[in-house]
C-alpha cells in the first residue's frame, strides 16, 4: 500500500451554470458525508465564476475545492486573470497550472505554467502542474523526452509532495475516449517519479501524487488507479456527473 493517497481531482473546465456547479457540488457533499470515512481525497474545479457556489456547496464534506488556472502575479493590470490570493479568498486549497488546453489555447509555455505554480505555491495553495504529450509526439518516439523536459520545466525549485501535484494527461487521450495501455501509464508515471527526483530529491518525488488523466471514466479507472505509480486522477468529462465521478472514486 503506498503512503500517498490518492488524490480524485475534477477539472470541470468551461461547463455549467452556477444551479448546476451547485447540483454536482452539492450531490458530491451528499455521497460524502454519506460515506464517512474515505481512502481519497477529493478536488474539484470549477470555473472561476462558480467557484464560491461550490465551495458554499461543499461545506463541511471534506472535498476540497480548486482553480482551473492562476495568474503569476499577486494583483494588478491583468484583465481577465484570476489571482491566487482570490482562488485562496474564496475557499480553494489547489490550482490547475499548465494544462494542456491553456498551454496549446493561451500559448502558456514552461516557464509561464513555473511561475503560475510557484505564485500557487507561494499563496499555500497546491499546484497541480499538468504536463504531457500530443500524439505526434508519442508516435515519433518522444513520450519520455517530452514529459522529461515538462517536468524539468514546468516545475518549480523547492516544490514538494505537500504543494505539489504532478497530473500526466496525454494530450491525445483527453477528452477522446482513448487512452495508454496500463503499462504504457505505469511505464510514464514512473518515469515521471525519476525526472522529479532529479528536481526535487527522492524523498519528496517518493511522497508526490502523480495523477493520470485523460478519458478516464467509472469502467477504467479501477485498473489506472491501481497501478504502482499512478496515485489518483484528473478527470474531465466523467467529473461533470455525480454518479460518474463518485464511482471513479470509489474505484480508488
Ligand atoms: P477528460 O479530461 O477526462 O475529459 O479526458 C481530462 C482533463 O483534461 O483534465
Amino acid at each position: 500500500m503506498s503512503a500517498r493517497r490518492t488524490l480524485i481531482a475534477g477539472n470541470w473546465k468551461m461547463n455549467g451554470l452556477a444551479a448546476d456547479a451547485l447540483a454536482l457540488a452539492g450531490g458530491l457533499a451528499e455521497k460524502m458525508k454519506a460515506a464517512g470515512d474515505v481512502n481519497f481525497d477529493m478536488l474539484i474545479c470549477p470555473p472561476a465564476i462558480q467557484i464560491s457556489v461550490a465551495v458554499a456547496a461543499v461545506q463541511g464534506s471534506g472535498i476540497q475545492v480548486g482553480g482551473q488556472d492562476n495568474h503569476w502575479n499577486a494583483s494588478g493590470a491583468h484583465t481577465g486573470d484570476t489571482s491566487v490570493n482570490m482562488l485562496k479568498d474564496a475557499g480553494c486549497s489547489c490550482a490547475i497550472v499548465g494544462h494542456s488546453e491553456r498551454r496549446t489555447d493561451h500559448a502558456e509555455t514552461d516557464q509561464i505554467v513555473k511561475d503560475k505554480a510557484a505564485a500557487a505555491q507561494a499563496a499555500g495553495l497546491i499546484a497541480v502542474i499538468c504536463i504531457g504529450e500530443t500524439e505526434e509526439q508519442r508516435d515519433a518516439g518522444k513520450t519520455l523526452d517530452v514529459n522529461g523536459s515538462q517536468i524539468a520545466g514546468s516545475v518549480p525549485d523547492g516544490s514538494t509532495a505537500a504543494n505539489t501535484v504532478i497530473a500526466y494527461e496525454p494530450v491525445w487521450a483527453i477528452g477522446t475516449g482513448r487512452t495508454p495501455t496500463n503499462d504504457e501509464v505505469q511505464e510514464v508515471h514512473a518515469f515521471i517519479r525519476g525526472e522529479l527526483a532529479k528536481k526535487i530529491g527522492d524523498n519528496e518525488a517518493a511522497k508526490t501524487r502523480i495523477l493520470y488523466g485523460g478519458s478516464m471514466n467509472p469502467g477504467n479507472s479501477k485498473d489506472l488507479l491501481a497501478l504502482a505509480d499512478v496515485d489518483g486522477g484528473l478527470i474531465g468529462g466523467a467529473s461533470l456527473k455525480v454518479d460518474d465521478f463518485w464511482t471513479v472514486a470509489q474505484n480508488a
